[in-house]
Formats: structure tokens, C-alpha cells, sequence
């Protein structure tokens, strides 16, 4: 008897374990105030919390001078009490971990602020670690995730006539491909940076997470063994490889689960390659996090680029239009791609509401994509890259069969929060958690 019930404590506590996938749910703020449809309230967050483990309140800066950390919206995180708000949903929702992120892209001036506070030395990166564990005390935060902007990986193109690939061949004798001389001091202070940080926070119980964002090399920021141990979480957020901004004139898939061998694309442009680094480095596979976008990057497609939508796409001109909801061009969230799927309202449509295409993946490596070729006129072409229910589902899948930590979704107030496209509320985050439970 006694031992009958210490084995099933024993298993218990294996489930318990084994079966707490994080599911890491980051929350732009600046959604509090957007117009319209995509505005997202306090009581859309409410609904998603439902699914979370870890809350991510995007974003904060750090001051130029003095490295301290600023809110970038005062009015709404400090005067009109957001921070407060959302961290009292602790006392409804104890299980949940909300942690402040400190960079993603919000935070203007790019890369140059988070290099200076790298080689700013021990003086100013103490003040920044004082300010970061201040202000995570005063608003109640559990902890604090790093997203710092740093120099990102060059794009390169797919397809290269002869004379662009001399020119590269020659950009890469000549050093044009190296983003950051300084790279491996770069890497050194860092290491040193999110030690002390964590010492600190150590002695108040608080978390400290680590937000890769798109496009940032590992290899060339990341001590992964060296910092795993100071890290609670890494959040690879692995998307955003090929994007109409940095690649306007072709179109590729945006963020493959698999390599793809064909076309001389790059072997890193995957979301298998970025885990296996971490993974190959001996960090803990619970601590790592694959991060799933719940929009997708949307080229426009002219008469040149053919008719088959067959990726790698040729002769794209940058970002497509922007969609009703999101409004920001070569973007569209999941929602937005929704509703341009063939539907009872659009199936006869022309022009720009005209229907896409969709070519979905069956062997669930690579994703979905969807498309409409370029009229006569050449207007109204559009190919779009996009993560669906049953895609983020196949990469939660992956997760679990890897036994990583889980997921981080960016973020869910790009999710179809009203319901909007089958009825059901967050259809991503819902996905992803079934798939991960
Ligand atoms: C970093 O970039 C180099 C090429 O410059 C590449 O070989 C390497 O795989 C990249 N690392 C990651 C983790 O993407």
C-alpha cells in the first residue's frame, strides 16, 4: 500500500513535469491603443490567459545616456496604470508568470543603444541591472525578458544572376557581410551582462528570459553554454527569415519548420536549425521555446513572377498592401489571410478583394502559403507566407517531440482574439495548447 501510493506520487510528479509545456504569450501593449477592430482590451487578454503559462508585456526601452529602463509609452504604462493593470491579474491567475521585455523593435534608435550599454562596462550595466529589478519591483512583474536589438544578419538573395554573385563574392572578401567586427567582445560582454543580471535578480526571485529575435545570430551574440544556466527561458522567436522588407524582390517561405535543399537557400533560414544550436550546445531542452508567429509576411507579385506561385517567387516588389486590420503593409495576421481565402463572400470577386490561393503543405516542413497573380495590368498581386491553426499546431508538435520547453506566440493580440474567422477566439493559442498538453 505504502509503496503503491509513493509510486503514484512518483508519477504524479512525472506528469506534473512532463506535462507543464510553457506556452509563452506575448502581449504587445501598444494593442491597448490601436483603432478599431484591432484594438485589444484588457478583457481580450483575460481570454487568452486561459491557455498561458508566461505573459510577456511588450515593450521598454533603455535610456540613451544612462541605460536605465524607460517605459515608451508613459501615459499608458505609467499615468493610465496598464503595468499595474495587467500584473494585478496575478491575484486571479497565480499560475501565471508576466515578465517585461525590454527592447523587440519598439524601442527606437536600433542596435547602437544595446552595443553601447554592451561595451559601456561594469559602471553602466550595474545601473541598467538596478533600474531593471526597481522597475520590475514597482510594477510587480515577475521578471524580465531581454529582447535586445541587436545587428542582424544581412540578407542575401536566392536567386543571383552571374554578375551578383562576383559582386557578393567580392562584398565578402571585402568584409560587407560582416555586420559586427566586434561580434566575439560582443558576445563576451553579454555573457557577463546576463550573469550579473541574474545574480541580482536571483536575490528577489525573479525570472530572467531571453527573447532571440529575427534575423539575430546566436552564433555570434549567444555564450549558450555559458549563459544557459542564468537563463529561466529562451524564446527563439524563429520566423521572419526571408520578409518583402529585407528581401523585396523575392518571396520565400517566412518561416519553414525544415531546411528546404533546393535553390541555394540558406541552411540557417529554418526553424529546426535555430533550436538545434541551442540544442548542440547542451542547454537544457526544457528552456527552450520556438517562437511562432501568428501573422504572415505578404509580397507583391508582378507580372514577371509567374503564375505558378511556386517559391522561391521571382520579381516581387517589396511588401503587399496592407491589410483592414492590422494596417501595416507586407503584414497580414492570420485573420486577415482568413478572410481572403476563398469564402461565400469573395468567391466571385475581382480586383483586390479577389480570392487567393491556397497551397498548404502535407508534409507539414516547410508551411502554407497563399497567392493571387498579377492582373493584366500587373495590379493586385499577392503572395503571402502565413502560419494557420494546423501549421502552428505541426510546430507545437515538433516542440513536443522534441521534449523542448514549448512555445512562445508572437504575440496574441495578432490572433484572431474576436473570433472573427470560425467563431472560436484565439484560434492559434488554442491550437498550439492542444497540441502542446
Ligand atoms: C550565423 O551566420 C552564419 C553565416 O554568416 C551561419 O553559418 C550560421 O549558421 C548562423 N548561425 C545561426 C544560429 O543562425
Amino acid at each position: 500500500m505504502k509503496l503503491f501510493a509513493l509510486l503514484s506520487l512518483a508519477l504524479g510528479l512525472l506528469v506534473a513535469q512532463t506535462g507543464a509545456a510553457n506556452l509563452v504569450c506575448y502581449y504587445d501593449s501598444a494593442s491597448y491603443i490601436r483603432e478599431g477592430q484591432a484594438q485589444f482590451s484588457t478583457a481580450d487578454l483575460e481570454i487568452a490567459l486561459q491557455f498561458c503559462t508566461h505573459v510577456i508585456y511588450g515593450y521598454v526601452g533603455i535610456k540613451p545616456e544612462t541605460f536605465q529602463l524607460m517605459s515608451l509609452n508613459e501615459n499608458l504604462d505609467i499615468q493610465r496604470r496598464h503595468f499595474a493593470t495587467v500584473t494585478a491579474l496575478k491575484e486571479k491567475y497565480p499560475h501565471i508568470k508576466f515578465l517585461l521585455s525590454v527592447g523587440g523593435d519598439r524601442d527606437a534608435g536600433g542596435h547602437e543603444k544595446y552595443i553601447n550599454l554592451l561595451e559601456g562596462g561594469r559602471q553602466k550595466q550595474t545601473t541598467f541591472i538596478d533600474s531593471a529589478r526597481d522597475f520590475l519591483r514597482s510594477y510587480n512583474f515577475d521578471g524580465i525578458d531581454l529582447a535586445f536589438q541587436l545587428p542582424r544578419n544581412k540578407p542575401r538573395k536566392v536567386h543571383s544572376d552571374a554578375g551578383a554573385v562576383w559582386k557578393s563574392f567580392k562584398k565578402f572578401f571585402t568584409g560587407d557581410f560582416i555586420v559586427d567586427e566586434k561580434a566575439n567582445e560582443h558576445k563576451e560582454e553579454l555573457t557577463d551582462l546576463i550573469k550579473d543580471l541574474k545574480n541580482t535578480l536571483r536575490a528577489d526571485n525573479l525570472l530572467l528570459s531571453l527573447t532571440v529575435l529575427p534575423n539575430v545570430n546566436s552564433s555570434w551574440y549567444f555564450d549558450a553554454p555559458a549563459i544557459a544556466d542564468s537563463l529561466d527561458l529562451i524564446n527563439l522567436a524563429a520566423f521572419d527569415f526571408l520578409t518583402p522588407e529585407r528581401n523585396p524582390e523575392e518571396a520565400d517561405y517566412s518561416a519553414p519548420l525544415y531546411e528546404l535543399y533546393d535553390q541555394n537557400r540558406l541552411p540557417h533560414y529554418n526553424v529546426n536549425f535555430q533550436v538545434e544550436n541551442w540544442l548542440l550546445q547542451r542547454v537544457p531542452a526544457g528552456k527552450i521555446n520556438v517562437g511562432i508567429p501568428t501573422f504572415g509576411r505578404a509580397w507583391k507579385m508582378t507580372k514577371d513572377s509567374g503564375n505558378t506561385g511556386l517559391p522561391v517567387v521571382p520579381a516581387t516588389e517589396g511588401a503587399a498592401p496592407a491589410g483592414p486590420i492590422t494596417k501595416t503593409p507586407g503584414l497580414l495576421n492570420w485573420l486577415e489571410v482568413c478572410q481572403r481565402l476563398p469564402n461565400p463572400s469573395n468567391i466571385n470577386a475581382k480586383g483586390a478583394d479577389a480570392p487567393l490561393r491556397r497551397i498548404s503543405d502535407p508534409t507539414k516542413r516547410y508551411g502554407t502559403y497563399a497567392f493571387h497573380t498579377a492582373d493584366e495590368d500587373g495590379a493586385n498581386g499577392v503572395w503571402v507566407s502565413y502560419e494557420d491553426p494546423d501549421t502552428a499546431a505541426s510546430k507545437a508538435g515538433y516542440v513536443k517531440a522534441k521534449n523542448l520547453g514549448g512555445v512562445a506566440l508572437f504575440d496574441i493580440t495578432l490572433d484572431d482574439f474576436r473570433g472573427q474567422c470560425t467563431g472560436d477566439k484565439f484560434p492559434m493559442l488554442r491550437a498550439v495548447k492542444y497540441r502542446l498538453l
